[in-house]
């Protein structure tokens, strides 16, 4: 199937040609009729009249109905295609949205903020909210999807393309609706299978003096990290944290040189990043920061 994206381009360049169209048709009949009528050309006794002339309102009723009828067709058309109906998808993945960070389970391996789905394979979302009414839109890649609490509604994504793409939260949710940004990496079928391969396993350090300062602390009533005691989960699984691209769904780079550094500061005080954020600061020693902040950014 073609990727959903591809459907809405089309029809969006059929829509906007017919408008196109509309636009030359009732502009070049206004500029005919002040050229044509212009004072200098005035003919002596009353201009002809149009009133009760049944074939006119027939006319000027019918054909915008019937343009109309045509880019209703035209939509039923493409929304059918992009649910994908009749293309049975080769994976689904569940996909959750939260205050403010998305949660995407792969059969129950569990990642967050990142999406990847392997190339030109169609894909189905299921998605549905932890809280609040949540909108998944990644632009480039397929329509909007309302994400609700208590109903599981499904998405169609394929792409031909290779690359990252970006999305956002597209239903208001609360003070950091904003900083609830999604990114799709679309990989080939061997690069999807080594990921996934990566994120099922649980965290691959052994036991440091840093992990027990995570599972001693308040991390552990919402984080989970596969292979330890750390169970929480109303925050992201942070089994490979370090392998994402950003930190707090899209707030905090996660893979330049200052990479420790930025997993410091959202540590220390995740307010002043993304204020609102459930998310409180854990009061340590900058010492104990330091080595957290380097655990994390390990877990890759
Ligand atoms: Cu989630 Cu806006």
């Amino acid at each position: 199937m073609r990727p959903p994206a591809d459907a809405i381009g089309t029809l969006s360049l059929v829509v906007g040609a017919i408008a196109v169209l509309i636009f030359i048709g009732v502009e070049g009949a206004l500029v005919f009729a002040i050229w044509r009528y212009r004072a200098s050309r005035h003919v002596a006794g009353e201009p002809a009249t149009f009133e009760r002339n049944r074939r006119l309102e027939i006319a000027w009723t019918a054909a915008p109905a019937l343009i109309l009828a045509v880019i209703f067709v035209l939509t039923l058309g493409t929304m059918a295609e992009i649910s994908g109906a009749g293309v049975t998808p080769a994976m689904r993945i569940a996909a959750t949205g939260h205050q403010w960070w998305w949660e995407f389970s792969y059969g129950g391996v569990k990642t967050a903020n990142e999406l990847h789905i392997p190339l030109d394979t169609p894909i189905d979302l299921d998605l549905t909210s932890a809280d609040v009414i949540h909108s998944f839109w990644v632009p480039e890649l397929g329509p909007k999807m309302d994400m609700l609490p208590g109903v599981t509604n499904h998405l169609r994504l394929s792409a031909r393309r290779a690359g990252s793409y970006e999305g956002q939260c597209s239903e208001f949710c609360g003070i950091e609706h904003a900083w609830m940004r999604i990114r799709v990496v679309v990989q080939t079928q061997s690069e999807f299978d080594a990921w996934l391969a990566v994120q099922s396993k649980p965290r691959t350090t052994v036991e440091t003096d840093a992990e027990k300062i995570f599972l001693a602390n308040i991390c552990v009533s919402c984080h989970t990290i596969r292979g330890t005691d750390a169970k929480g989960t109303a925050g992201p699984d942070l089994t490979h944290v370090g392998s994402r691209v950003t930190i707090g769904a899209g707030v905090l780079e996660n893979t330049d040189a200052n990479i420790v550094a930025n997993m410091r500061g959202w540590l220390a005080d995740p307010q002043r990043y993304k204020p609102g954020a459930l998310m409180p600061s854990v009061p340590l020693s900058n010492a104990d920061l330091d080595a957290l902040a380097a655990y994390l950014v390990s877990l890759k």
